[in-house]
This record gives C-alpha cells, structure tokens and sequence, in this order.
C-alpha cells in the first residue's frame, strides 16, 4: 500500500497566498495524489472527488465525531473557561454518529418538511426585498465616478440575510439579532481558523452565553410552544419523552443557528462574485431567469462556502491505496473535489450551462447530507432573483483585491463591494 507523501506542494491552508486563491493549490494537491499526509495540522488530506465521496458515503468506518472540533487544538485558557463554565460538547447531530445520529436528524427533518420551507419562502423574499431596497437607499455615490453608486454587498445583505432567516425559523427574538450575530460571528475562527490564547478565550465566552440563550429559548418553548422549529422539537418531545430531550433541543438549535448563517452568507457573496465577474454571466440571467438554479449550482460547486470537511477513521483502512490509520483525522477536500477534472469538465470555469454542476460535494453526501441544503439554495436563489429585478446593471466595483476569512473551510470576501448607476436600472 502507498505511503500519504505531499509531493512538491505543501497544503499551507493559513497562508495569505491560499486564502486569496486556494484554487491553483487545491489542483495541484489534487493532481498530485487523491490522498497526503499534512505535518502542520498532522490530518490525511483527501482530494480527489470519487474518494471525497466514498468517504462521506462510508459512515462505518469514518466517524463524523471530530466534525465541530477546532482544527487547531484549544489553548488551556480557553479550555479551563469552558471547563469551569460546565460546558460539554455534546453531539449535536453533524458531530454524531449511528443510531443517536439518525435519532436527532429524524426529528429534525420536521424543521425541514415542505410545509416549513413553504411556511420560510415569503419569509426569505420579504427580507431580501427589504435588505436589498435598504441597500440601494442607503448606497453612497463615490466622488469622480460618474452617476455611479455603490454599497457593500455583504454587510447589506449576505451577512444580515441567513441570520435573519436562520433566527426566524428558530423562533428566536428579533430583538435579539444583533447580540446572536455577535456571539456567533467568531464562531467559524474558533472551528477553523487559527486564534491566538486571548481570541481564544473570548470567543469561548460568547459560546457560553449563546449558549444559555439557547437553553432558555428551549425552556419558554416548552413552557409555552409557538409555530417554529424549535416549538416542532418541543411538541415531538412532550409527545414522547424518549424522543428527544429538552437538552437535545438546545443543542439542536445551538448547531442549526451557527450552520445556517455564516455558511450561507458566503455562499450568497461567492455566487453573485463570480456571476459579475464572469464576462456574460449576468446578463445571460438578467435575459433568461430560467438560469436561475443552474447558477446556484454552479456558485456550489465553483466557488463552494464549505471547501474542507472532517471525518475521523473509526478503525484502520485504506483511502485510494493509501493506508490510513485508526483514529486518524481526516480532511475532505471538497474544493478540490469539485474542481476535479476526472468529473468535471473544464472545471476551473464557471459555466452556467453546466449540466451536471449538481453533483459537488459542498453539501457533503450520505447520511449527514446538509439539512440546509434546501433552504439555502432557496436563499441564494431569491437573493439573484430579487437582485436581477432591482439592479440589472449591477457590476463588481473597482477596488482593492478582495480579502477572506482566515480559515481553513468557511469561506467566503469580507466585503463585496458593487455599484450601479444612478437608480439601479443601468
Ligand atoms: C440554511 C442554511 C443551512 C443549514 C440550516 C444547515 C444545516 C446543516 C445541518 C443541520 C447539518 C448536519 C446534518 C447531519 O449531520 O445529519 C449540515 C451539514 C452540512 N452542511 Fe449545512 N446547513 C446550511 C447551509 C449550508 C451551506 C450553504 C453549506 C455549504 C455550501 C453547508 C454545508 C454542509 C456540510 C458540508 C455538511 C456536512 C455534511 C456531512 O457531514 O456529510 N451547509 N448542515
């Protein structure tokens, strides 16, 4: 059996050079080999599409248990906090595993059936429609550019939007927006990035008081249930008991209120990114709106928000001829995967004619297949829809290179700035 050798190409996921573009990295990785060992952050690398899926697929023998872990072990501060605080990671349901694991998703398929997406779409439209009119009343006019405006697209609408929408589907407090935003935003540095001692710390205090928001939302829902996920949680519990626990509803909803909301955000920033980028690609949508969900998987599977997943080898094996051994943590390449050429043809181009641009692995596969994945296609698709209505003429501003999140998965521009001119309709 092969050896897991890096090649010539080392991984460096931190570097300035790979967050700017990880995707000349990712190919060559994957060109390289379909499976590496990286001495940084001492994982097996997986990067070629066939063994990304196999070992989504292969829920024996690669446990998803180590999937919320941060990547970069806690510091003992930050550890002792949370230690003193009480605080267990629990499973949620992405980090669980066997009959627990199809237990929970079970129940939670409730907060996901066609009558609460249906009961979400007006939801999602109103609040894309107010975001984006906010965004074009509140846009600034830069001096010397003429009749042009601008605004950024994050902070006017990819940020704000999953929250919003996330938060609603909870049935948490709108009231409470801003300090929940606050609370998670680190959220995806603690799990993949790298923060120093102090960030650390921080961050881990945020947790814990998100933390007990959620099990006191729990606990109102219980004492009285509304119409809203939580409340469907809470209605299966007092049905049956044993179903599921008070405690694992507020773990449920402590993992759902992170999963859709930075996840989303940048996937609403990367698709309309690469659409105003690409040279014909909005105003073939702006022409033909039935583009529309071949664009959602195109930004999936070209510029995918989730480009890293884990697994954890429950017992030695082997990936693509190489020898893994038991308990050794494995990373999913899904970028890489979903640029691999052995599937996808011309793979680095963003192609909106792409017919098989579904079959990326943003979402993962198999038993853990994003629960998301549904509503946050539905998002990204009334953010386009509500965007080709209002600003036809919308174009990337010109300015400086775009910068990311210092993280190994969740990826996705700080900022986003487009312009249009004068009322939108250019
Ligand atoms: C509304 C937004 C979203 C929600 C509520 C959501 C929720 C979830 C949940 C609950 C799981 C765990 C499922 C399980 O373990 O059985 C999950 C898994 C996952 N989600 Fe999402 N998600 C959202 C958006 C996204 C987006 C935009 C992406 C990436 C583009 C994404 C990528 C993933 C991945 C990679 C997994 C792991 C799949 C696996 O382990 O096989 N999610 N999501």
């Amino acid at each position: 059996m092969a050896t897991a050798q890096a090649g010539g190409c080392p991984f460096r996921p931190f570097s300035k050079t790979y967050l700017a573009d990880p995707y000349p990295t990712l190919n060559t990785l994957r060109e390289q080999g379909p499976v590496f060992f990286d001495d940084e952050l001492g994982v097996y690398v997986v990067t070629r599409h066939a063994e990304v899926e196999a070992v989504f697929h292969d829920h024996e023998t690669f446990s998803a248990a180590n999937a919320q872990d941060p990547i970069v072990p806690l510091g003992a501060q930050a550890l002792e906090l949370l230690a003193d605080a009480g605080f267990r990671r629990l499973k949620t349901m992405s980090n669980a595993d066997g009959e627990f694991h199809s237990r929970i998703r079970r129940h939670n398929q409730v907060g996901f059936s066609p009558r609460r997406l249906r009961s979400m779409e007006p939801i999602v439209r109103s609040s894309a429609t107010e975001l984006i009119d906010a965004m074009f009343t509140r846009a600034s006019r830069p001096d010397g550019v003429d009749g042009a405006v601008r605004a950024d697209l994050v902070a006017a609408l990819s940020y704000p939007l999953p929250a919003g929408i996330i938060f609603a589907l909870l049935g948490f407090d709108p009231e409470d927006t801003e300090l929940l935003k606050s609370w998670a935003g680190n959220r995806m540095l603690f799990s993949w990035g790298r923060p120093t001692d102090d960030e650390q710390a921080e961050i881990a205090g945020d947790m814990l008081r998100y933390w007990d928001y959620c099990e006191a939302h729990t606990a109102r829902r219980l004492a009285a249930p509304a119409d809203d996920f939580t409340s469907d949680l809470v209605r299966i519990h007092l049905e049956d008991p044993e179903a599921i626990a008070p405690a694992e509803i507020s773990h449920v909803i402590y993992g759902f209120s992170f999963a859709g909301h930075e996840t989303t955000t940048n996937l609403i920033s990367n698709t309309v990114r690469r659409l105003l980028e690409t040279p014909g690609a909005w105003s073939e949508l702006v022409a033909d709106r039935s583009l529309i969900p071949a664009a959602v998987d195109e930004g999936l599977r070209h510029d995918s928000s989730v480009l890293v997943w884990r697994r954890r080898a429950a017992v030695a094996t082997e990936i693509g001829g190489v020898a893994i051994p038991a308990g050794a943590a494995v990373v999913l390449l899904l970028g890489a995967a979903n640029h691999d050429p052995r599937v996808f043809a011309d793979p680095d181009r963003f192609d909106l004619h792409r017919t098989d641009a579904h079959r990326h692995l943003s979402f993962g596969w198999g038993k853990h297949y994003c629960l998301g994945a549904p509503l946050a296609k539905l998002e990204v698709a009334v953010v386009l829809e509500t965007l080709l209505d209002r600003a036809p003429g919308l174009r990337l501003a010109p300015g400086p290179q775009l910068a990311f999140h210092p993280n190994v998965s969740f990826r996705g521009p700080r900022e986003l700035w487009v312009e249009w001119d004068g009322d939108g309709r250019a």
